[in-house]
């Protein structure tokens, strides 16, 4: 069906409400039903599935530059700040938020942390992060980053449509492609010169890529992360990750009175199996019993188990379409790379569209995809590496685990392999 522009609505330049029309251009009908079958067509530079930390990020990134862009997500406000994931972020990450002028909060309330521990039983291992590559990474909760740039889009122009249906990207790979979504019973068309999917690991963007140009990587690990946050006292100042023989455990935090702890389990355990004492006991066990000593018990205000997973998809881009953070890639959360990886991506795509719409520069659109893959694959390695290194393996044997001892006695007395280790923890540069 063809639609003809009748009204231009709201004063919004690029917003038009069409009605259907005939091949002649005439109004095809006048009445309830057209009504009914009205269509919003919006035209703009760039259109972004999902808004999350990815496309709020290159949102505001876009906006900066002053270039036209509207987010469409599929859930509520509420729903996408009531996600908890991790929360410490590498200076890559820290450094765009103060390049958009929105790091006050984080600045005011996160947590520098100069290091973090590696426990392998009673030896507690110090990576002096600050001291072996001069710079820190900041304790502040994903939350907070999501927060801080939702509630800044409206002062800035940045368009964000929540509870947005049935999202379809269309003609990714022509110079005109566009996505169509449901909302109030409307079905809405959104014109763009390009689409950004950071519609995270289930949307819709990355299915529009052909499975004939693309190939997936994957390696899905044999247990899973159980997670509690509580409004208690972290145990220390700074992160442990412990090996345990009955598993790994974390000790993370979001503030000075509220803790983040997790235990690795199987993947067929269930968190109604897992009361807060049993998951105490269990933290206390394999933290060890110094941060045990200073361990503060109370109740969940979050319990919930995720799977792990290594994933990347190539390429990144096909046509008009360019993937950002979990849409094209997935990290264990072991080393906490989820939402740098993301920002870094951003980072380079939006490099990469402002070159386009301020220089007429195509070439950082073209080498997208490879740019970011080359940093993806360094995050997935560290996080590959330190997820076997600090996890217990159903299937791993006596060698597997001389191997992890031998590598943590390594870690422990040399300054090198401890500096490689901070290097990533903290951020590759981009
Ligand atoms: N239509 C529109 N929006 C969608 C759709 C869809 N069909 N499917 C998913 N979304 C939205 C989700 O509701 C979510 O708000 O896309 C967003 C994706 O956000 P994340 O999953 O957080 O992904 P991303 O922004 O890439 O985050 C990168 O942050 O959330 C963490 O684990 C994530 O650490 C990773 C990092
Ligand atoms: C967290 O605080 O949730 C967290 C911290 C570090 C990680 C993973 C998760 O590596």
């Amino acid at each position: 069906m063809r639609y003809i522009r009748t009204t231009r609505l709201l004063n919004h330049p690029t917003i038009w409400l069409l009605r259907p029309c005939n091949g002649d251009g005439q109004k095809a009908m006048i009445g309830a039903n057209l009504v009914r079958q009205e269509r919003r067509i919006m035209k703009t530079q760039v259109a972004i599935i999902g808004a999350g930390p990815a496309g709020l990020l290159l949102g505001h990134l876009l906006r900066a530059e002053g270039i036209d862009t509207v987010i469409v997500e599929r859930a509520a406000p509420d729903y996408v700040l009531g996600r908890i994931r991790a929360g410490v972020l590498e200076r890559t990450t820290t450094d765009l938020m103060d390049q958009l002028g929105l790091g006050a909060r984080m600045h005011a309330e996160g947590l520098p942390h100069d290091g973090f521990h590696l426990a392998d039983g009673e030896r507690l291992i110090r990576i002096d992060v600050a001291a072996l590559t001069g710079k820190q990474v900041m304790v502040y909760g994903q939350t907070e980053i999501t927060r801080d740039l939702m509630e800044a889009a409206p002062e800035r122009g940045l368009e964000i449509i929540y509870d947005a249906g049935d999202v379809a990207l269309h003609d990714v790979d022509s110079d005109a492609p566009y996505l169509t979504y449901s909302k109030d019973g409307t079905t809405h068309r959104i014109d763009a010169q390009f689409l950004c999917g950071c519609d995270g690991f289930h949307g819709p963007s990355r299915k529009a890529i052909p499975a004939s140009v693309a190939t997936a990587y994957e390696k899905v690990y044999p247990f899973g992360w159980l997670g509690i946050l509580a409004d208690v006292p972290p145990c220390n100042h700074e992160l442990i990750y412990a090996n345990h023989e009955r598993g790994f455990a974390l000790a993370s935090m979001r503030s000075e009175t509220r803790s983040r702890y997790y235990v690795q389990v199987a993947l067929d355990e269930k968190v109604e199996d897992w009361s807060d004492d049993r998951l105490w006991d269990e933290l206390a066990i394999r933290l060890g019993p110094e941060a045990a000593a200073h361990m503060v018990r109370g109740p969940a205000l979050e319990k919930s188990i995720a799977p792990l997973r290594s994933f990347v998809f190539e390429p990144m881009r096909h046509g008009r379409l360019m993937l950002a953070g979990d849409s094209a890639h997935i990290v264990p959360p072991t080393g906490a790379k989820g939402l740098n990886l993301a920002a870094s991506d951003v980072h380079y795509l939006s490099q990469a569209l402002i070159g386009y719409f301020r220089r007429r520069d195509a070439d950082g659109v073209a080498g997208y995809s490879a740019k970011a893959l080359a940093r993806v694959w360094k995050a997935e390695r560290f996080s590959w590496q330190l997820t076997r290194l600090m996890h217990r393996f159903p299937d791993s044997d006596a060698f597997d685990r001389r191997m992890q001892v031998a590598d943590l006695d390594y870690i422990a007395s040399s300054v090198a392999a401890q500096t490689t280790i901070a290097e990533n923890y903290v951020g590759l540069p981009l």
